[in-house]
């Protein structure tokens, strides 16, 4: 039973064809405020068909309109507003939280089709930045909604992992390295190697030149560079691993730059065979002109391939490999001239498929309004960063439950949600500051505000003993606030869907977690009378909602805290 459908038949059949039910139902809008009823009918488009003012419609309707799922049905001026029967939805929406339980809310828009998703893509030898967290936060959560919507996702990793910048650093290492320094503390000591060639390359030219021939040795497959290039990335993957395991990430593959080595001569010849390609400085480029775009740079003066060109033999591999129905990349928006270049370039190269790809940027983390950079000066790691974030949890979950036995696990799974949800609570195109107490509050907009609302609800059904038992559905206002609120769930995951917003999610959740605290507040839940299983159904279909909600943005809700 679905309260609009009903509504709109009803209205439907009083409209004596005037409108159809899609129309009808397209109408239909949830009223301003609260008091002025649940659902909305305006009068405006009838108007000039009836000959009268929208106000006598909308009085002649209310007064027809007569349906057992709704209470009371007025009119407001040009509206025809509607109460619904709280107890009879109610009982409908909570039998079926509770029995779908965490596949409420799914929707099957496409029998597991692939979705690829590029995300996280961080740079071998280079500390994991801020943008990369970003990216990897996102592109996560944006891989659990579309499974929730019926899609396969196909989580890719597109490292970072070749380029003339390994010449350099293979060259450093022979010159300045040390294998134990480097096993201890690879990011470290790899990024201090890369910045020490350069300071060293301004006084003595060669250097760069020795580097670029170390790079050439690299691609023609030399052992001795491939071996340390092999152990540089090696090293890097251990370290971002530690990441992705705290942030309960994983990644269906890790084909990055490197993998795309042997590939790019296909899709070169067939950018000369449309003739696409021009000789500009040197260079090898496809003209974007006509397009008001830079072009895009496809070979250098030497012949050395570049990211675009690597990008544009992974994005046909991905087609080939997985049939994508559409791809994403979850990269910031200082990218979006390159992936528009990209795509454009596989348009032109007559591939249909090119309009399913979609760049999906998103803004900075600032630090009292300037970009965070992990990367200048000292190098601040990411995985510090994220350790710090769980000891103030610990912290606090000292002070506000000492009792509770497992407090460095949900300190983790805390300190972590409250990075992510931090992140996937603005609209991804904004600039976040970053602050690891606002993060971590347990009041207002965060993490474990949603999480120890979802711990308080699963204590009630602890104290309570709650077995799952039909529920009759409830009359009052603070459980009515509630079940409407559960009952956007499917709507608030289907716009995450359509704008790849994972933010839709966060913010339901907030309000989510804020409707049902006030409910805790002023109804006393565990009351034995005949409405407490009832009361706790509800309590038990708010932990279901708040567990998969939270699930989908890639955080973890614990049943204690
Ligand atoms: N490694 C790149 C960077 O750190 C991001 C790669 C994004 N993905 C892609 N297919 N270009 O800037």
């Amino acid at each position: 039973m679905d309260a609009v459908k009903a509504y709109a038949v009803e209205m439907t059949v009083h409209l004596n064809g005037l409108l159809k039910l899609g129309e009808v139902r397209n109408l239909i809008e949830k009223p301003k405020f609260e008091e002025q009823g649940d659902l909305a009918f305006p009068c405006f488009t009838l108007a000039k068909e009836l000959r009268k003012a929208p106000n006598i419609i909308a009085q002649e309707l209310a007064e027809k309109i007569d349906h057992p799922i709704l209470e009371k049905v007025v009119a407001d001026g040009p509206y025809v507003n509607a109460f619904l029967n709280k107890r009879m939805v109610s009982k409908h929406a909570l039998t079926s939280i509770l029995k779908d339980g965490s596949a409420y809310g799914s929707i099957n828009y496409a029998k597991k089709k692939n979705i690829t998703i590029d995300f996280s893509s961080p740079n071998i030898a280079k500390p994991f930045s801020m943008g990369h967290l970003r990216s990897t936060v996102i592109g996560n959560s944006l891989a659990n909604i579309v499974e929730k919507c019926g899609y396969q996702a196909i989580r890719i990793n597109h490292l970072g992992d070749w380029g003339t910048q390994f010449g350099k650093l293979i060259m450093a290492y022979k010159l300045w390295g040390n294998e134990a320094r480097v096993k201890e503390e690879p990011i470290q000591e790899l990024l201090k190697l890369y910045v020490q060639f350069h300071a060293e390359a301004e006084n003595d030219s060669r250097l760069e030149d020795d580097a670029r021939a170390w790079f050439k040795k690299l691609e023609d497959g030399n052992e001795e560079a491939l071996s340390l290039w092999t152990w540089f990335r090696d090293e890097s993957l251990q370290e971002f691993g530690k990441i992705y395991n705290l942030l309960g990430v994983h990644f269906d593959s890790y084909h990055g730059e490197a993998f795309y080595n042997d590939k790019m001569e296909r899709i070169v010849s067939r950018l000369e065979e449309s003739d696409l390609l021009q000789v500009s400085d040197g260079a090898e480029v496809v003209d974007l002109a006509e397009h008001d775009l830079a072009p895009c740079l496809i070979k250098k003066s030497d012949g050395a391939t570049l990211y675009a060109t690597r990008d544009l033999t992974a994005a046909v591999y991905r087609q080939e490999t997985y049939e994508f129905e559409r791809s994403y990349y979850v990269v910031g928006h200082e990218q979006s001239l390159h992936f528009e270049q990209i795509f454009l370039v596989l348009q032109k190269l007559g591939y249909d498929w090119a309009k399913q790809l979609t760049h999906i940027p998103f803004g900075f983390i600032l630090k009292d309004g300037k970009k965070m950079s992990t990367r200048k000066g000292k190098v601040v790691l990411l995985e510090e960063v994220i350790q710090e974030a769980i000891r103030l949890a610990e912290q606090i979950i000292a002070e506000k439950n000492p009792s509770l036995q497992n407090k460095a696990d949900i300190a983790e799974v805390v300190g972590v949600g409250a990075i992510i949800f931090h992140d996937l609570k603005n609209d991804r195109q904004n600039n976040i500051e970053f602050s690891l107490e606002d993060m971590l509050k347990f009041e207002g907009a965060t993490g474990p505000y949603v999480q120890y609302t979802h711990a308080r609800a699963c204590s009630i059904l602890r104290k309570a003993e709650y077995e799952d038992t039909a529920t009759k559905g409830l009359n009052d206002s603070y459980s009515w606030s509630v079940v409407k609120l559960l009952m956007e769930f499917p709507a608030a995951i289907e716009r995450s869907f359509n704008y790849q917003a994972p933010s839709q999610i966060a913010k339901y959740l907030i309000d989510l977690s804020q409707e049902f605290n006030k409910y805790y507040g002023n109804i006393k839940i565990l009351s034995e009378d005949e409405e407490l299983e009832s009361r706790l159904g509800l309590v038990k279909a708010t932990t279901i909602v708040l567990k998969e909600g939270l699930r989908l943005l890639g955080v973890k809700a614990p049943d204690e805290m």
